[in-house]
């Protein structure tokens, strides 16, 4: 792009000092060292996650500062102080210590975004057991998947979502506890637990969390997270999300995602921050409702939201009083443009794009308060970060061009491994560098631009899709053979999940009005079995799917096609 539009930044109109006074004095300087002393550290040099967002803030003025805002789906409310947190997640501790968890054990939550999900998180962070995170859309295979893999002892769950699990809860022979929170036996039990507990000394490379995420190929991976990630959460959510003590903060993320976790728990709480959080669907009324209601002055959430609130037009925000909102910022997929355009006509200010990934832990690219944007770039690398274009050999790319979009290994909340996979670990490293995945190119002013994945991992409405995950759940259904899974773009969504699918018997499904009966019932299916989100909106049945010599499906020529471009290099290509 040769004349990019620029927002530039007017410091008097700031209503708030940044906290990032000049970015590139920072980017010039090391950073890490200089902030480990605002985080409070064992002695000896340990640290853990939970003890930094909660307790640490016992006998300081924050103790008593309201931590949650909680809006559940039907207007019902609850708010907690850091107090409050502190105590309640110490009961969530002294009952997993209770049943026997100890540091490093896997402890699961797979819960709607109601209070009990941060408690139990905090409470599993503080005995050293690894909190594993499973988004409430998931569905049987999913979970089981994910528990399988991880070994987890202990499910933290609610008695509608754990009929999911029941059918192949015998398959999990380490699942010892399958807690659910709602039951009165619980209630009881856990009100019973003592509120105070001695946070386990956890040192920085013990692990915290981990999240299954999709690749292109084979089943999602656990990718693990230690303590000593705090330190970047920590200085990212201050200088990029620009937190000050009376903001009242909102990222609209689900915690089974990493931006819900590091963003929507960790960050902001380490920090002493107001969060609201909301349990309900998305729905503009009620989004712009709440941003009113709480007075919100920060705002983190995505471009799939963005676009969608963008389709509403600005008619519903003629009604409210926004005025209180200071601050945008948006993570998970491309930032078109007009999602920023629009965010400078609706609020009278742009969102600044954000990037990381579930494996960099923390956000490694953004646009800062004080920078200009060049609208459309997704900023420059976080002061203490250093990023680079590079071919596939490692070797650099001139400004300009594209290329795998790298990062020198050793930030400090780098994934700690891949769970039991140190293959997998060992794949994402190039040379001396850390490979996203993705395509990118820099400006000759350091500004990264990004293209797109070099793999075949989709983001639908911002959510991480395999296409692996997808096909295998297709290929269940007796009707069908094969399937192939792509990404398709989509104006509001970003991408939509769209199946290429042979059938076993075509000619059963030739009437118009079958073959949209099974489309529809392989929709459920997935939906079902899978997960709510990652089912297909768009299948087409093909007679027979790409695929090289060796058997693999090509969902390269299979995007081709459907974007009705050339199809590329097809010399390992299997007769088409
Ligand atoms: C994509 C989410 C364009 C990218 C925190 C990355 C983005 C993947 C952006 C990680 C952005 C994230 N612009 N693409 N600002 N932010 N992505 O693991 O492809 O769910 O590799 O982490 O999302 O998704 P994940």
């Amino acid at each position: 792009m040769e004349h990019p539009e620029i927002i530039s930044k007017d410091p008097k109109s700031f209503r708030i000092k940044p906290n990032l006074a000049s970015y590139d004095e920072a980017a010039a300087s090391p950073q890490w060292d200089s902030v480990k002393s605002e985080l409070k550290w064992f002695d000896g040099g340990g640290i853990n996650y939970a003890y930094n967002a909660i307790d640490r803030h016992l006998g300081t003025p924050v103790e008593s500062k309201t931590a949650l805002l909680w809006e559940g789906d039907r207007g019902d409310t609850a708010s907690f102080t850091f107090g409050d947190l502190a105590r309640l997640s110490n009961q969530y501790a002294n009952f997993l210590t209770g049943l026997g968890v100890k540091k490093g054990d896997r402890v699961f939550l797979f819960l709607p975004r109601i209070p009990v999900l941060y408690c139990a998180f905090l409470g599993t962070l503080k005995t050293g057991a690894v909190a594993g995170l499973l988004f409430s859309a998931f569905q049987e295979t999913a979970l089981f998947d994910r528990l399988e893999n991880s070994g987890a002892s202990v499910l933290f769950t609610t008695t509608e979502l754990s009929s999911r699990i029941s059918k192949v809860r015998d398959k999990l022979p380490n699942l010892k506890h399958i807690v659910t929170v709602n039951s009165p036996d619980f209630v009881s039990a856990i009100s019973r637990q003592p509120d105070s507990y001695a946070c386990v000394r956890t040192v920085p490379d013990d692990y915290a969390f981990m999240l299954y995420t999709s690749g292109t190929t084979g089943k999602p991976k656990g990718v693990v997270h230690a303590h000593r990630g705090a330190v970047q959460a920590y200085l990212t959510a201050r200088w990029v999300l620009d937190l000050h003590p009376d903001d009242i903060y909102w990222c609209t993320a689900d915690p089974g995602w990493v931006t819900g976790i590091v963003y929507g728990i960790l960050a902001p709480w380490m920090l002493g921050i107001t969060m609201v959080v909301h349990a309900g669907r998305f729905d503009p009324d009620t989004w712009y409702g709440l941003l009113e209601k709480y007075h919100v002055t920060v705002w983190y959430t995505a471009p799939t939201a963005i676009r969608m609130l963008m389709a509403k037009g600005t008619e519903p925000l003629k009604t409210r009083n926004l005025s209180s909102l200071r601050y945008l910022a948006s993570v998970g997929e491309p930032l078109n443009p007009e999602a920023i355009r629009w965010g400078v006509k609706a609020f009278g200010m742009p969102f600044h794009d954000t990037w990381w990934q579930t494996e960099t832990g923390s956000i490694m690219m953004a646009n800062y308060p004080t920078l200009p944007i060049k609208i459309g770039s997704m900023g420059k690398p976080f002061p203490g970060i250093t990023a680079g274009i590079i071919e596939d050999d490692g070797s650099a790319v001139a400004d300009g061009k594209e290329g795998n979009l790298a990062f020198k290994p050793g930030w400090p909340s780098m994934m700690a491994t891949v769970w039991q996979n140190q293959k997998k670990y060992d794949s994402y490293f190039t040379a001396g560098w850390y490979v996203s995945g993705d395509r990118a190119w820099r400006d000759s002013d350091g500004y990264y631009w990004f293209v797109g994945r070099s793999d075949d991992v989709i983001k639908t409405s911002g959510e991480r899709v395999g296409p692996f995950e997808v096909e295998s759940a297709l290929v269940e259904h007796p009707e069908v053979a094969e399937a192939g899974v792509i990404g398709k773009p989509d104006q509001v969504r970003g991408e939509i999940i769209k199946a290429f699918v042979v059938l076993k018997n075509p000619m059963k499904f030739q009437k118009p009005e079958d073959s949209a009966k099974l489309t529809e019932e392989l929709q459920v299916f997935v939906k079902k079995n899978l997960a709510g989100h990652a089912y297909p909106r768009e299948i087409e049945f093909i007679d027979r799917l790409p695929k090289t010599r060796s058997g693999k499906i090509m969902r390269r020529i299979l995007k081709a096609k459907e974007m009705g471009q050339p199809i590329g290099d097809t010399s390992t290509l299997e007769e088409y």
